[in-house]
């Protein structure tokens, strides 16, 4: 019997200090489905979509559209799991209306619980008037993807004192707003520990060390469904590409031998049918 219960914002806000919280993110509906067969707490349809489903090189082509439709897809999986769900890049940048509006459609449209921001300081109006249209949301500091063109690059953040310095003073304005947790991506395991300690909401690491209150990984590197290249703070836990590939191959092999479909994979007319079918008709015609 499972005796796992919806989680919500607040049942992870409480998690601070506690069991350490499981997120990984889910772009479709099987994706979302078998996450949450594996019992995670959070999923997030995360913009990585854009590189590991669409193959795009950046997060920053990819917009609302996109977002809205693969948050359809996990929603109709109706997981115990927190539906958590990125905002592109662009959709909370221009104006304070167009953000909140684009934040209620990713919760109107696309279901999402909460919504995650990348950024710090400079987003907090943004984020405050978010949370003033009762929509819970995430923070993300340290290698956020969408600044990869201001970082020169896919690189660890907060390396230098004032860097780590400002990173924590940024987590710390992002829990006082009201953010329900916050994603540390691709920092040193001292500064995500740092900022553990120093922020009363959860911190869930990605490249962050083992401090954090929880880790999240991408859906595709866990299970081993991408390139095989992946970054030194992912464990794959499966090489489903390679199970897949090989799966096909074997299919290949019997369609071209000829062994697929066999008896049982064919449908078949009664006996009287066929007979009258091929009634003068020769054998082979
Ligand atoms: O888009 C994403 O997958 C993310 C996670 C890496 C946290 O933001």
């Amino acid at each position: 019997m499972n005796m796992r219960e919806k989680v919500t914002v607040p049942a992870i806000r409480a998690r601070k200090g506690g069991p350490k919280i499981t997120m990984v993110t889910a772009y479709d509906y099987p994706g979302a489905v078998i996450a949450d067969r594996a019992g995670i707490d959070i999923v997030l349809v995360g913009d990585s979509a854009a590189n590991v489903v669409h193959g795009m090189a950046t997060t920053l082509e990819f917009g609302m559209d996109e977002v809205l439709m693969h948050s359809r897809a996990v929603k109709r999986a109706d997981a115990l799991a927190l539906l958590v769900v990125d905002m592109p890049w662009l959709s909370f940048h221009i104006s304070q209306e167009d953000t909140v509006r684009n934040a209620g459609r990713i919760v109107q449209e696309g279901g999402a619980e909460a919504v995650k921001i990348e950024g710090g300081r400079k987003r907090l109006p943004m984020i405050e008037r978010i949370l003033d249209a009762e929509i819970p949301v995430m923070g993300h500091l340290g290698l956020t993807p969408q600044s990869v063109h201001t970082m020169g690059g896919f690189k660890v953040q907060g390396k230098m004192v004032d860097a780590a310095e400002e990173m924590i003073h940024d987590a710390k304005l992002l829990a006082d707003s009201g953010c329900f947790s916050i994603v540390l991506e691709g920092v040193p395991d001292l500064l995500g520990e740092l900022i553990t300690k120093e922020i009363d909401v959860p911190t869930i690491g990605i490249g962050a060390g083992p401090s954090t209150d929880g880790q999240v990984l991408v859906f595709h590197d866990v299970l081993g469904l991408g390139s095989g290249r992946y970054p030194k703070f992912v464990r794959s836990y499966a090489s489903l590409a390679d199970d897949a590939v090989a799966a096909l191959e074997r299919y290949v092999a019997d369609v071209t031998s000829g062994d697929f479909p066999g008896d049982d994979e064919s449908y078949h007319l009664s006996e009287e049918i066929a007979a009258e079918l091929l009634k003068g008709r020769k054998s082979g015609q």
